[in-house]
């Protein structure tokens, strides 16, 4: 496992990367994370990562590359549903990370871990499935940008993107959508010190990449998205 993102940035650190803003520490929050999501919005954040998983539609992928993993339950899940599946979770938080090893322990022989600031992380090649779920929405757009063309140039030919996010719906949810979405991003502000304050456009950036869209399914009337995306059967 590489250890080598520091836990916390130090003054030095951020003053030598003046472009790229200091990461969230989601150390602080990753116990009571789950806990708080279930408290919040109940199941629905599951069901949505799930999404999926559970229809079967990443049954035939072989290396998994988890972006932003956060606690491990969708690993777990994954890597529980799929026994041949070998995947490499990625994340800046030493204390999730731990979470995701306890609670992936069952595979342990098929994980591998990287605590890693994923603005920096450069994927080794041959991965057919790439998950990021409530990640993205931790970046700014060209942060997105950048890392959908980092990440898709190794991938295998047709490689699978999984997605979940918040979106904010048109119609009459536009409003309160708008407002919860700014809510999350003040409280996350205050629990982790995350910088960004709106939510990228995730699709402009995988078109870019090459990916095109093969499926989505709408939660709670639009605000939240689980979204399939493939890559180019032949690599850029
Ligand atoms: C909102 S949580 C989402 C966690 C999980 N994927 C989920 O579905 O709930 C964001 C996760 O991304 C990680 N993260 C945020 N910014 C990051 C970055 N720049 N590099 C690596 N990990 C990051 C955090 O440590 C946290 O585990």
């Amino acid at each position: 496992m590489s250890e080598a993102f520091p836990n916390e940035l130090t003054p030095a650190a951020i003053a030598a990367a003046p472009a790229e803003a200091a990461s969230a520490n989601f150390d602080r929050i990753a116990r009571l994370y789950r806990w708080m999501e279930y408290a919040s919005l109940g199941p629905l954040l599951e069901r949505v990562r799930w999404h999926f998983l559970d229809a079967g539609s990443l049954d035939g992928a072989c290396r998994g590359l988890i972006l932003g993993e956060g606690d491990g339950r969708f690993t777990a899940r994954l890597l529980l549903r799929n026994r041949g599946l070998r995947a490499e979770a990625v994340d800046g938080s030493a204390a999730m990370l731990r979470l995701l090893k306890q609670r992936c322990a069952f595979a342990g022989d098929r994980l591998s871990t990287t605590h890693e600031d994923a603005r920096r992380y450069q994927p080794p090649p041959g991965f057919d499935l790439v998950v990021t779920h409530f990640f993205l929405d931790c970046l700014a757009q060209e942060e997105v940008d950048a890392l959908a063309g980092r990440v898709a140039r190794d991938l295998q030919p047709g490689a699978l993107w999984v997605i979940s996010e918040f979106r904010i719906p048109a119609g009459w949810l536009e409003w309160p959508s708008r407002l919860f979405v700014r809510s999350l991003y003040f409280a996350f502000r205050c629990l982790t010190g995350l910088r960004v304050t709106r939510l990228p456009n995730h699709a402009s950036a995988l078109r870019a990449a090459g990916f095109v869209p093969v499926a989505q399914h709408l939660f709670a009337g639009g605000l939240l998205t689980s979204e399939l995306w493939q890559g180019p059967a032949r690599n850029l």
